[in-house]
């Protein structure tokens, strides 16, 4: 069993556990012996996750959360309390894509991003800090994205949720070390999962797509969103695997001297290599290459 500067068995609790990164993750934090609390808002998806678990004999439990339910999240940290007594690792991972033009997406639907992508992360936060904080021990790690550092067309309410998490971390951190408290961001490029199914388009962009064939009321955005749109599959179908994401939260959680932030995957390395060494307009360029496809 994986023991903290304590000696206990860590216990860990992951967000969004149905599919994807917090599903691998909980698996892979439970195979390396951490106690973990496997979260979902609908309980109905958690048979594959108990399937593996058990066949394995590991220490997993499913917990219902819905990070964007007060409620919710505060039940799930006072259930593992009262369990555990402890909450070692926080694995904030839930989140979503909003796509569309800035100008054809509603207040409300930007907001519901930042719901989930940003302020469902701080409820976590909020909630765990002070357990942490009697603990002397805690590491909070943060799903942010290639995306938290760089912005890309169509993208601009998810890209700003992950640049408001980078922003949060890199403020949060200064405040919760002297507590032994570790805060960190992982920031996946490309990944294979049911991301690219869990897409939400604004619905003026669905409506403009719709009408597209109708001269009267063509929208300008498109053709950029139809590129974009038929650009991300084979994006997604050469990403990196959840393990390689599954791996790099196993290293924040064990380092001794966990860093900041943690790139994972060819394409996010390369990209953040070509940033330093380009001017914004040469940046802009690759970019536009790299996710519209050439000759955009
Ligand atoms: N895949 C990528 O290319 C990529 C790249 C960089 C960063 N990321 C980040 O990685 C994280 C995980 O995404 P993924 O790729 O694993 O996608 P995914 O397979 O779609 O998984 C997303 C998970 O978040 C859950 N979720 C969404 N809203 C929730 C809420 N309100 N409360 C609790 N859970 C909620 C989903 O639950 P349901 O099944 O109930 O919908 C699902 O379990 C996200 O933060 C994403 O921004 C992904």
């Amino acid at each position: 069993m994986r023991k903290n500067q304590y000696q206990h068995q860590q216990i860990a609790l992951v967000t969004g556990s149905s599919s994807g990164i917090g599903f691998e993750t909980s698996l892979h934090l439970a195979q390396n012996g951490i106690y973990t609390y496997a979260s979902l808002r609908n309980l109905s998806k958690s048979n594959e996750i108990l399937g593996y678990a058990k066949k394995d004999n590991l220490p997993l439990q499913i917990l219902h959360l819905d990070v964007t339910d007060k409620d919710s999240t505060s039940e799930a940290v006072d259930k593992i309390i009262a369990e555990k007594g402890r909450i070692d690792i926080l694995v904030n991972n839930a989140g979503y894509l909003l796509l569309g033009p800035l100008e054809q997406l509603q207040i409300n639907e930007i907001k519901e991003e930042f719901e989930t992508n940003f302020f469902g992360m701080i409820r976590l936060i909020q909630q765990v800090l002070p357990v942490m904080r009697k603990q002397g021990y805690g590491r909070i790690i943060n799903i942010s994205s290639l995306a938290g550092r760089i912005g890309f067309p169509l993208s601009s309410a998810y890209v700003s949720s992950k640049f408001a998490l980078e922003g949060l971390v890199e403020s949060l951190r200064y405040e919760v070390q002297p507590f032994g408290i570790q805060v960190c961001l992982i920031e996946p490029g490309v990944v294979k999962t049911n991301f690219i199914n869990n897409i939400k388009l604004g619905k003026s962009v669905v409506t403009s797509i719709n009408d597209s064939g109708n001269n009267n009321d063509s929208s300008p955005y498109t053709e950029i969103i139809q590129k974009r749109i038929s650009a991300f599959k084979p994006r997604f179908e050469i990403g990196s695997s959840v393990g390689e994401v599954a791996d790099m939260v196993l290293e924040a959680v064990t380092s001794e001297s966990p860093k900041a932030r943690y790139l994972v995957g060819e394409d996010a390395l390369k990209m953040m290599e070509k940033r330093k060494s380009t001017t914004d307009e040469e940046f802009a360029r690759i970019v536009m290459n790299s996710v519209l496809g050439k000759n955009n």
